[in-house]
């Protein structure tokens, strides 16, 4: 039997909404989520949309969907509010990755530089970060250091690598990267890569630039082994975004539909297959599911939000430094 199988979804979710109109509460969720908790959302979205919503909301609760960085993020924007995490231990393997300790040590090694972390970071390490990024705008960030402090600013960039190569490839310049990474977009291999692409010729691209195969996926690309056109680096925003703009080419009637080819966590088919429907969305790994992620279930969002219990709160001097390079970021993207 499975966990959908253990309660009845749609009373569930009727409770959930009942419950968040009364306690004045947001439901925010990432794009990784059960797809029975995104369906109950106020709103759905990657890292960099999520801060934003936390932020602008004007409820009194938050209820996040996501795990325990994301739920810091928001309280940290939003220190009056109540901030929830229906269950606690929806941790970070890639936030886990970096500690305040080893980040300070970096930083003696490397005195005067800028420090830009990914906001899958905990908000003790945000505290000694100077800029804040997420996968939607990791480039545009760190092109607006180097336009600010000077084209040979010295950069730690961390804690995920597989981003850190990729920004350096845009940017076409290094930077001092931190060897995090995800296990579950670590996992998606340029063999995962190689045998999709052989199953599905033709089909679009479409990478979370934490994933294991992005590397290699530039690599191909820049060896011509690759049409760039159909090959693209996203956020799970932008994957959203592609879409969309999937969606609208399709009213086109007599148009084929289009096959694309994800490499992110599997959550994210259900938004995109939600979105367009007439796209065939191909998991790039299919074994590529958050565990912490998937902690979230309709029970513990309904009893957190019922019992007001799981509060996220960031002591007041640690959100005081914390908020300025996760505001920095918000302005510039
Ligand atoms: P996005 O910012 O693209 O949503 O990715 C965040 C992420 O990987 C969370 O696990
Ligand atoms: Fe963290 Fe990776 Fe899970 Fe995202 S998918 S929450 S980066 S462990």
């Amino acid at each position: 039997m499975t966990l959908l199988q253990l309660y009845d979804v749609a009373a569930l979710q009727d409770e959930v909404r009942t419950l968040a109109h009364e306690r004045d509460a947001v439901i925010l969720a990432h794009n990784y989520q059960l797809p029975e908790i995104q369906d109950v959302a106020d709103y759905v979205g990657d890292s960099l949309g999520l801060s934003r919503q936390a932020a602008a909301s004007q409820a009194n609760v938050i209820a996040f969907c996501g795990v325990h960085f994301m739920a810091e993020t928001a309280s940290i924007l939003s220190p009056d509010k109540t901030v929830l995490i229906p269950d606690v231990d929806a941790g970070c393997s890639l936030a886990d990755a970096i500690t305040p300790d080893q980040l300070r040590a970096w930083q003696a090694q490397h005195p005067g530089a800028i420090t830009v972390m990914y906001v899958n970071t905990t908000a003790a390490v945000k505290a000694l970060t100077d800029y804040c990024v997420t996968s939607a705008n990791a480039v545009s960030v760190v092109e607006h250091i180097l336009r600010e402090h000077g084209a040979e600013t010295e950069i730690l960039f961390g804690p995920d690598m597989f981003l850190g190569a990729y920004v350096e490839r845009r940017i076409g310049r290094s930077l001092h990267v931190w060897d995090g990474e995800c296990h579950v977009h670590a996992g998606i291999r340029p063999r995962d890569i190689e045998h999709v692409r052989a199953e599905h010729p033709g089909a679009d691209f479409l990478i979370h630039p934490e994933c294991g195969c992005s590397t290699s996926v530039m690599e191909y690309v820049a060896a011509g082994d690759m049409d760039p056109e159909g090959v693209h680096m996203l956020s799970t925003g932008g994957m959203l975004k592609y879409a969309q703009d999937a969606a609208a080419a399709q009213s086109d009637p007599g148009r084929p539909g289009r096959k694309a080819i994800v490499a992110t966590e599997t959550g994210m088919l259900h938004p995109l297959r939600a979105v367009a429907p007439d796209t065939e969305f191909i998991a790039a790994n299919e074994r590529a599911a958050c565990v912490y992620m998937k902690m979230i279930t309709l029970p513990k969002l309904r009893d957190a939000l019922r019992d007001l219990v799981h509060e996220v709160k960031v002591p007041a001097d640690v959100a005081e430094r914390a908020r300025v390079p996760i505001e920095r970021m918000i302005a510039i993207s």
